[in-house]
Order: structure tokens, then sequence, then C-alpha cells
């Protein structure tokens, strides 16, 4: 049996220690990774010992990322209701897939998805709960793919691909990489697309759009993962309508604007989409892994992922792996439901609106110190939660990163935009602060500085 009390403390501790450590494992903590490659035991081990030797070698090595301080990739962090529920399911033990396994798990799944929607003000009639975002767009282009392929009287997922009619394909010149990977998985092809030219903030350029003679897949994208622009769903939806194509958008990240009053223009003419990617584990922080698919209409999902066996079928009740790429299942809607459930309309607005406010303080405090920040600022306003900074040439950017991410009050990425190299500041956990970008920010200036004085090499 688990001692839950001391596996309590030993969460405890590690929580109370993220305002003190370094955002970074310290070098030690790396080192000693090496003392658990050890060869497969041949006689059982006491679970205690085990769960010790974890927090001691494995706590340390962690990154900080449920800090406030962790501004790398668009890393969300953990809210207390979404990290005690996903304790609560763990020692449930429940498998996901079917309503039969797991009442609970199936029935929030639904709630979750129901509730996102609203949150969202999206039109949607069910989804999904995956991953992460990669399996939440294969997954809508899953529907997306067997919808069109029916209308031509072919049976995609019967019949596969092989003789299928060509679905045309048109992403924006900056879509994300794994929108590409989950088109290659689906078979259509991750350069077989038409590329439409974007702004200097990735956004399509309405005027570049194709003219569509009969009905493609256009992935629009809600959310630069650089700059945070989102593209002119307006003005693109309709011309994409025009030839009867299906519209998904891959919003990742910036879906959530739309619960934000003072963002949701930014997701203006969205919800004539047919299916929506997001994710829970970027803003909402809801917890690692969940990937949010949304479907306007959910019936060609469950043509497109049915598990058709006999003993699968079970009444009425909508059985969640006949839904989702995978069968057995984590019970994902347990912290979601959590997480929406602890913030409620209102605080997931603030979360939005929040984090938007520490980056526009990046910005401005980036700027005032001297360097350039590549993304739109307008009124000291970023678009979203993203900013990305240069400090100079490529080799002097490379190595104040570097040098950020090593004196680990913070923890930052590195990113290429349009040809220049740059360092990129993602808000988006609950638990930052404004202290936590006062601290930053001090420490980004201080570093930075201090790196280019020493003479980072000049192009
Ligand atoms: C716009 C966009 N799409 C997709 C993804 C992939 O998300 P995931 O890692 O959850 O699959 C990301 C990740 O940052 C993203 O920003």
């Amino acid at each position: 049996m688990i001692d839950f009390d001391d596996l309590a403390v030993r969460a405890r501790r590690y929580q109370a220690s993220l305002d003190t450590r370094l955002v970074r494992p310290a070098d030690a903590a790396l080192a000693a990774l090496q003392r658990l490659d050890q060869p497969l035991p041949q006689a059982p081990s006491n679970p205690a010992a085990i769960l010790a030797e974890l927090d001691e070698i494995g706590s340390p090595a962690t990154m900080a990322a449920t800090g406030g301080r962790y501004f790398g990739f668009v890393t969300g962090g953990v809210l207390p209701a979404a990290l005690g529920a996903d304790w609560l399911a763990a020692a449930w033990g429940q498998n996901a897939a079917m309503d039969v396994m797991s009442p609970i798990a199936a029935r929030l799944e639904e709630i979750a998805l129901r509730w996102i929607g609203e949150a969202l003000h999206l039109p949607a009639t069910g989804g999904a709960l995956v991953t992460g975002a990669t399996m939440a767009n294969f997954t809508g282009l899953a529907a997306a793919r067997e919808t069109l392929l029916a209308r031509q009287g072919w049976n995609v997922s019967s019949q596969g691909l092989f003789g299928a009619p060509p679905i045309p394909v048109v992403v924006g010149g900056e879509v994300h990489a794994s929108m590409r990977k989950a088109l290659s998985l689906l078979g259509l092809g991750k350069d077989r697309v038409i590329q439409v030219p974007v702004d200097g903030q990735g956004r399509m350029r309405p005027g570049a759009f194709p003219t569509l003679t009969e009905p493609a897949i256009v992935c629009l994208q809600a959310g630069n993962v650089n700059t945070g622009a989102f593209d002119p769903a307006l003005e693109l939806i309709p011309l994409a309508k025009s030839s009867g194509s299906w519209v998904h958008v891959d919003g990742a990240f910036g879906l959530w604007a739309a619960a934000a009053p003072a963002r949701a223009h930014l997701m203006a003419g969205y919800d004539q989409a047919d299916s929506w990617t997001t994710d829970a584990h970027k803003w909402l922080n809801a917890g690692y892994d969940c990937g949010i698919a949304l479907l306007r209409d959910a019936a060609p999902l469950r043509d497109a992922l049915d598990v058709p066996a006999a003993y699968l079928s079970h009444g009425a009740q909508r059985q969640p792996m006949h839904y989702t790429p995978e069968s057995s299942r984590r019970a994902r809607g347990v912290p979601v439901w959590a997480a929406l459930k602890s913030l409620g309309k209102q605080g997931l607005a603030d979360l939005v609106e929040r984090c938007c406010r520490h980056a526009a303080h990046f910005a401005e405090g980036l700027t005032q110190g001297g360097f350039e920040v590549l993304n739109d600022v307008v009124l000291n306003d970023v678009v979203l939660n993203q900013v990305m900074v240069s400090f100079g040439t490529t080799e002097q950017t490379t190595a104040v990163i570097a040098a950020i991410q090593r004196e680990g009050t913070c923890w930052c990425g590195s990113t290429q935009w349009q040809g220049r190299t740059a360092m990129r500041i993602s808000v988006s956990s609950w638990a930052t602060t404004s202290e936590d970008v006062t601290r930053s920010l001090e420490a980004i200036l201080r570093v930075a500085h201090q790196t280019l004085e020493q003479g980072a090499p000049p192009s």
C-alpha cells in the first residue's frame, strides 16, 4: 500500500520549492539521473522506496514548468483543482474508453466538451479529448476527409485513399508543424498543400487566397505560436465556404481568446468553421496531457473513428472511444472538468486577460531596455500572450538566450521568425504573477546587457 501522506508531503515540498529553485534543473540534478540507469531488477522493490528514489532523483531533474516563471514553448501550469482531480483519477485507475468501463470518466468528458464549446462560444455538437493539439488536428482533419470524400461517393474508412478523388488542402505559410504531421498521418501529405502567403505577423493574406474550384480542406490558425496573430477568419471562411470546403481551425492556445471579452474580437468569424482544435494543457492549465477537438457536426467523427466490434457497442450513451483515434485512454475529462469548474467563465476570462497583460508588460520592459520586440505592439499591448524579442544578431541573440536559460530565474526558448533568430516568451500559466514578470524581466535585461557587454560575437 502506498503511504499517501508521505506522497503528499513530497508533492507539497516540490511545489513549495518552485519559488526559490532555478527554473532549469541544476547541473548536479542532471548528473544524478545516471543513478537511475540500472539493470531491470530481478526481485520486486518496495513502493515506498521507489517513490523516495523517484522524488530524490526525479524532482530536482524537472523543469519547473508549473511555477510562475516558465515561459518556454506554450506550456500551461496545473490549476490546484486539476492537479487534485488528476490524483483522484489516478487512484481510480479508470479506462475512459467506454461508459461501461467508467461511467464517471465518460460523463465528465461529455460535460467538459460541452462546457468548452460554451466557454469558447463555438457551435460544437461534439468532439473528443485526445493527447494534444497534434492529435486534435488529426481528429478534426479525419472528420473533414471522411465528409469531403463521402460527398463524392467514396468511403475512405473502408476503401482507403488509394484511388480516392484527391482533396486539395490549403494552409497558411506559417502553419504549425504539427498540422503538417497530422496531414501526413492522414495520407493527405505534409507537403502536398497549397500554401497561402502571410504577412509579417504570420496571418494569411486574404488577397492571396487561392480560387478554389472544388471542395478543399482549409486550415486556419487562431494564434500563431510565435506572434499570437490570428488568420482573418471573417474574410477567409466565406472564401473557403464558397467552394463547399471544410474549414478546420488550429487554435492550440489562441482559441481561449474567445473566453476573454477583451480578446474575443480576435476570434471573430471563427464560429463559422467546421472543426476546431485547442489544448487543455496549454492555457486552460489542466495539466498534461489533453488536446481537444470540437466538431460542428460530430457524426462524421464517429464515421471516421468508430471501432466496429459487437462487444464495444453499448446502448445510446456516447462511448468516447468511438470519437477518438485511441481505444483505451486515461480519464482526461476529470482534470479538465475540475479546471473549468474551479475557474468558471469569469476565472477563465481573468486567466486569459492576466496572461496577456503580463506579456504586454514583458514587451514594454524589453523595448524600454533597448531591445527589439518582433511581434506587433499597439498602444503598449501585444496581440495575445506571446512575445518575441531579438537581442541583435543571430549570434548575439543565441548567446543571450543561452545565458538567460543558464542563469535560471526564468526559462524562455528560442525561435526563428521570418529569417530572424529571436527569444520567445509565452505567458500561459495561471501561476505567473506580476512579481514573477518583474523578477524575470530584471533577470533577462541584466543577463542580456552583461552578455552583450562581454562581447557576444557580432554578425
Ligand atoms: C498553433 C499550435 N498548433 C499545434 C501545437 C501542438 O500542440 P501539442 O504539443 O499539444 O500537440 C502547438 C504547440 O505549441 C501550437 O502552438
